[in-house]
């Protein structure tokens, strides 16, 4: 039985936000137990003296979370949750796939800007292929030319499916259920799914244009967390690139603990910033995760994850009763790419288009008033009065963007939507004036209550 003066109390914020939040919290805590049904949008809008149209937005929040289901007129309930729930923040980011003219959803790269894979395999020698399962996992020549590339001498290194693959990996073997792990909010909504289906406890750190806010990431180091997953570069959703003075703050903070530090670098070759990272100051214990699915293609699906020998042996290891090695097929098309003159020179104009994109947009946003922060990748975070009806409106005019909620480690003060500017080619202004009067809907209109 759902106790609405429970939640009455549990509310801090008296907007939809905030009493999902409260909810959420009594569902995680496990006051709310799962198949508890939630009192009528009517009830709860009484006895919060807010409008039913608030509580409505409220349920249909946690819906999206998968944390309530509506039963028709049997009313809302908590759903179960289970370890084994997925990518449920991940498939929230994108039901645009293939169904809009402009699908800015995506966080993918450009098709027509990746190096020529095609030619590459067709220049393939035989003695780049595995003969048997014994072979290393890892071919020498590509390990040569990660190791020339990494931004600290680790002492290993090897070759996973993607950097997904390679959190996954690490994440399964550093983690075990309750531990804790400081993650960016905002931040990557299948790294989020990945950490609930391993239990760990996530502890949100928010930022600037900067990094991670150095109080507050102080403040999470003394809950002992076993990791800090971060992305240095062209962090997505928002853009922004650590500074090489806030690292080194990071780093300082760490010092004093055994957190381990694990780098998603997902825009790799295509992000403008350097390639800065903790392990220049924590190299025993950062672990590097470089993506070539941006620069090269989603469908190689090749990441370097190079660290401590701890962690990557047992990567390997793990590996070795699971696929074993990425294929040597996929990995002798990257070596060649990465050392032909052609595919360098794509891969250089691609991170010159993207910037020039970026800045377009940014710039077309500013002159309707909409300001975006970060300056670097494929990634806008635009902030919005009502994240659901910009995409829906947008998705009206056929235009796919991700939902900023499935982003959010922890409630942020506003919402955003996330859009991809790798797509838009050459009809900025009218993407920015679309973007623009989706995401101002609200204020221009002044159809809706306030959160
Ligand atoms: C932050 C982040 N990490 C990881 C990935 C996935 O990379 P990969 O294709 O190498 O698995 C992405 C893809 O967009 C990403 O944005």
């Amino acid at each position: 039985m759902f106790d609405i003066e429970q939640l009455a109390e549990a509310v801090t914020e008296p907007s939809a936000r905030g009493i999902a939040a409260a909810v959420g919290r009594l569902i995680s805590d496990g006051t709310c137990e799962a198949g508890t049904r939630l009192p009528t949008v009517r009830e709860v809008s009484r006895r919060l003296g807010l409008s039913p149209t608030t509580v409505s937005d409220a349920w249909q929040r946690l819906a999206r979370f998968g944390l309530v289901e509506g039963r028709g007129r049997l009313g809302t309930f908590v759903t179960p949750r289970t370890r084994t729930g997925g990518a449920r923040r991940y498939r929230s980011m994108t039901s645009a796939a293939g169904h809009v003219d402009l699908d800015l959803s995506t966080g993918s790269p450009d098709p027509l800007l990746l190096p020529d894979i095609v030619a590459a395999v067709g220049r393939l020698q035989a003695a780049s292929m595995a003969t048997n399962y014994w072979e290393r996992p890892v071919l020498p020549a590509l390990e040569e030319l990660l190791r020339e590339r990494q931004p600290f001498a680790a002492e290993s290194l090897t070759v996973v499916d993607g950097a997904l693959d390679a959190l996954d990996r690490v994440a399964t073997w550093a983690l075990g259920l309750g531990d804790r792990v400081i993650v960016e909010n905002p931040a990557f909504p299948p790294l989020l799914d990945l950490l609930d289906l391993v239990g760990a406890e996530v502890i949100p750190v928010g930022g600037d244009d900067e990094g991670m806010d150095p109080v507050a990431f102080a403040k999470a180091l003394e809950l002992r967390p076993r990791a800090v997953f971060l992305q240095p570069r062209a962090h997505n959703p928002t853009g922004r690139s650590m500074s090489t003075a806030r690292a080194e703050q990071l780093a300082g903070l760490l010092a004093g603990h055994s957190t381990l530090v694990v780098e998603d670098d997902h825009s790799g070759d295509i992000s403008t910033s350097p390639n800065l990272s903790l392990g220049r100051w924590l190299p025993e214990r950062t672990v590097r995760i470089t993506s070539f699915s941006k620069s090269h293609g989603p469908d190689l699906r090749l990441a370097a994850v190079a660290g401590p020998h701890d962690v990557i042996d047992a990567v390997v290891e793990r590996r070795a009763i699971g696929p074993a090695w990425s294929s040597r097929i996929l990995q002798g098309v990257l070596a060649a790419l990465l050392e032909d003159p052609v595919a360098v020179s794509t891969v250089e104009r691609a991170r010159e288009t993207y910037c020039v994109r970026r800045h377009a947009l940014v710039a077309a946003l500013h002159e309707h008033g909409v300001e975006v922060g970060g300056s670097d990748g494929i990634n806008l975070w635009v902030p919005t009065e009502d994240e659901r009806s910009s995409t829906v409106s947008l998705a009206a005019r056929s235009i796919g963007v991700a939902p900023g909620f499935p982003f959010e480690a922890a409630p942020l003060p506003t919402e955003h939507i996330r859009v991809t500017v790798s797509m838009v080619r050459d009809d900025v202004q009218s993407v920015a004036a679309a973007l623009a009067e989706a995401v101002q809907g609200r204020r221009s209109s002044g159809r809706h209550q306030s959160r």
